[in-house]
């Protein structure tokens, strides 16, 4: 827990709220709006952007006991990720070594002892060694040790398990943290439990993202939803390529509070997103909306993985106001946010307009931008460099 870094954003939005302020980005910046919906530019961002950069793929909470996996296909690549006896979390491609076949049904969320493909039988243990292969001694000599699954670079930080699906790659994960998983870690994901899942199919991956570090939109997309009086002026904090967007606005009660007497339940809350793909909603009293968004099959798609994390076991939740606020939210997203964004695909791939503006209220949206940008034009070898200096 790192308390002082989240006292430090909550005072500074208590100042600025005193003040009516917000912080501001320097300048209006364009964006060409051809990034959007150019296929081969899309290709460029889904190989190194989705490919090359560890994602967070699945909850500690919902892979806690040995035996337990998840199996979920990212950007084009089957991914399976296990806990083994030994406590280590692991990922795979999901894809058998004798003739490819994956090796467990996907999506799925499971617990087993061994991973049994079901086209002829060769077996997998949950550390990824092929441990038996269907009628050996007629199949002919084999080094089983050889014929694993394919290991995927992972690593457990912040109550989440993190892939990246290039085996080769070289990003370190703490360099593109950034220090984020120390604030991350106040969210407390290792004691919340999953207790809800729930797909939606989205606009193209920027134009949904877009609206995950955008509060400019709230009380006025969302006024029949969350009401007109939502916060619309944020301020932004990054690390790295992540950025938490909050609003002065809500902080009232923070200010007549001595920062002593700051509960976890008010500085948590807000919008944490985790470039390029998560959105977290929430705070440690309410619980949480985690959204895990990939990029579909062509440039105007997408798909969206709405989490529900919350701090009692899934036996004590009420099912009928849990089911009443997953449809709530699938609404808001799926029928708003999402609702708006094919629009806004549409009209931007007409070529009417040159470029989308990002106002100097929306510098989180700004960074974000500069980092697919920066990301898109830099070669492999040149990426550690890269996490390392950041974007301006
Ligand atoms: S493809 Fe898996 S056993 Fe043949
Ligand atoms: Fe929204």
């Amino acid at each position: 827990m790192t308390r002082e870094q989240l006292v430090e954003m909550s005072r500074r939005e208590v100042e600025n709220l005193q003040n009516n302020r917000i912080d501001l980005a320097d300048e209006i910046y364009k964006i060409p709006t051809a990034l959007y919906h150019d296929p081969e530019r899309w290709e460029a961002e889904v190989d190194r952007i989705f490919r090359r950069l560890p994602l967070a793929l699945a909850f500690t909470s919902e892979l806690r006991e040995p035996g337990s996996y998840r199996a979920l296909e990212v950007a084009g690549v089957p991914v399976l990720i296990t806990r083994a006896e030994d406590g280590e979390a692991r990922a795979f491609v999901n894809m058998c070594s004798h003739r490819g076949n994956f090796v467990v049904e996907e999506p799925e969320v499971g617990k087993t002892e061994v991973f049994r493909c079901n086209y002829h039988a060769w077996t997998y243990n949950l550390e990824g060694k092929l441990v038996a292969v269907f009628d050996e001694d007629n199949f002919g000599e084999l080094d089983k040790s050889c014929f694993g699954l394919t290991e995927l670079p992972s690593a457990e930080r912040s109550g989440m398990i993190w892939v990246t699906l290039k085996p080769d790659s070289n990003v370190d994960i703490d360099a593109f943290l950034a220090g984020y998983d120390s604030v991350l870690d106040d969210l407390a994901f290792d004691d919340a439990y999953v207790v809800g899942q729930q797909p939606l199919d989205g606009p193209n991956w920027k134009v949904a993202y877009d609206g995950y570090r955008d509060f400019y939109h709230v009380p006025i997309l969302h006024r029949n939803s969350f009401g007109p009086d939502g916060p619309f002026q944020p301020d932004y904090y990054s690390w790295g390529p992540h950025v938490r967007v909050m609003s002065p606005k809500g902080h009232e009660k923070l200010a007549d509070t001595p920062e002593s007497e700051w509960g976890y339940d008010d500085m948590t809350a807000g919008v944490w997103t985790v470039f390029p793909n998560m959105s977290i909603a929430g705070s440690t009293g309410s619980g949480y909306m985690v959204s895990q968004m990939f990029p579909g099959k062509a440039p105007g798609e997408s798909f969206t993985i709405q989490n529900f994390l919350r701090f009692e076991p899934p036996e004590e939740q009420d099912p009928e106001e849990l089911k009443e606020y997953m449809d709530f939210m699938g609404h808001v997203v799926g029928n708003e946010d999402y609702y708006t964004g094919f629009h806004v695909q549409k009209a931007l791939a007409t070529g009417a307009k040159e470029f989308s503006l990002f106002g100097r209220n929306e510098g989180g949206g700004q960074l974000f931008h500069k980092w697919v940008d920066a990301l898109v034009d830099t070669e492999d070898a040149d990426l550690p460099a890269l996490l390392e200096k950041g974007v301006k």
